[in-house]
């Protein structure tokens, strides 16, 4: 490959920034049918504003056949009603695309599932703690604490992201406070105790 100058970045494990790389920012209001519970989801951006949920820096070396591209993830410490604070999630685009989460600071969860939404884990991302995502498996990243989730992503440079398979049903199982743990539960049976 051509040696070029994206060869080294320098990252911050604290706020999560890349130098020289810009930060793409994910607020609630583009985050509308991420959280199960509507209302409080409306209430929270009527009554909060549009905060900041996540954020992004991507860095791109090189395109094509087995290359790599990585990106350093930030999620806020807060929540909606009783989820956490998380990411859209996705399954990658090009389906046996795997990749790995490093954790560099913050306690996280990811919830991970299969094409079938049968098959579900939770997985502990902290500070130096390291998943392997499978080929065929959507994943979310859940920040379940008091400060910022800040983890490393590398994945194939050809990947690509795939949210609309999740759109419309979302992931199959919801995970949520309850008695200040974080709790694994049906989104199904989540959404019947909101009415
Ligand atoms: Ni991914």
């Amino acid at each position: 490959m051509i040696l070029n100058e994206k060869l080294l970045t320098q990252f911050d494990p604290i706020d999560g920034t890349i130098q020289g790389y810009p930060v793409v920012e994910r607020r609630l209001s583009q985050l509308r049918g991420v959280f199960g519970d509507t209302q409080a989801f409306e209430e929270a951006l009527a009554e909060q504003g549009d905060a900041l949920v996540y954020s992004v820096t991507s860095v791109e070396p090189a395109e094509g056949k087995g290359q790599l591209h990585y990106g350093i993830g930030k999620i806020m410490p807060g929540r909606i009603g009783q989820e956490y604070f998380m990411t859209r999630g996705h399954f990658h685009e090009w389906r046996i695309a795997a990749e790995v989460y490093i954790g560099l600071n913050g306690i996280g969860l990811m919830l991970l599932e299969d094409d079938s939404g049968q098959n579900v884990r939770t997985l502990e991302l902290s500070a130096n703690s390291i998943i392997y995502v499978p080929g065929h498996t959507a994943h979310r990243t859940i920040n379940i604490g008091e400060s910022p989730l800040i983890y490393l992503g590398i994945y194939p440079a050809d990947a690509g992201h795939d949210y609309g398979a999740l759109k419309e049903r979302n992931f199959s199982q919801v995970v949520i406070t309850q008695h200040g743990e974080p709790v694994l539960l049906d989104r199904e049976i989540f959404l019947a105790s909101l009415v």
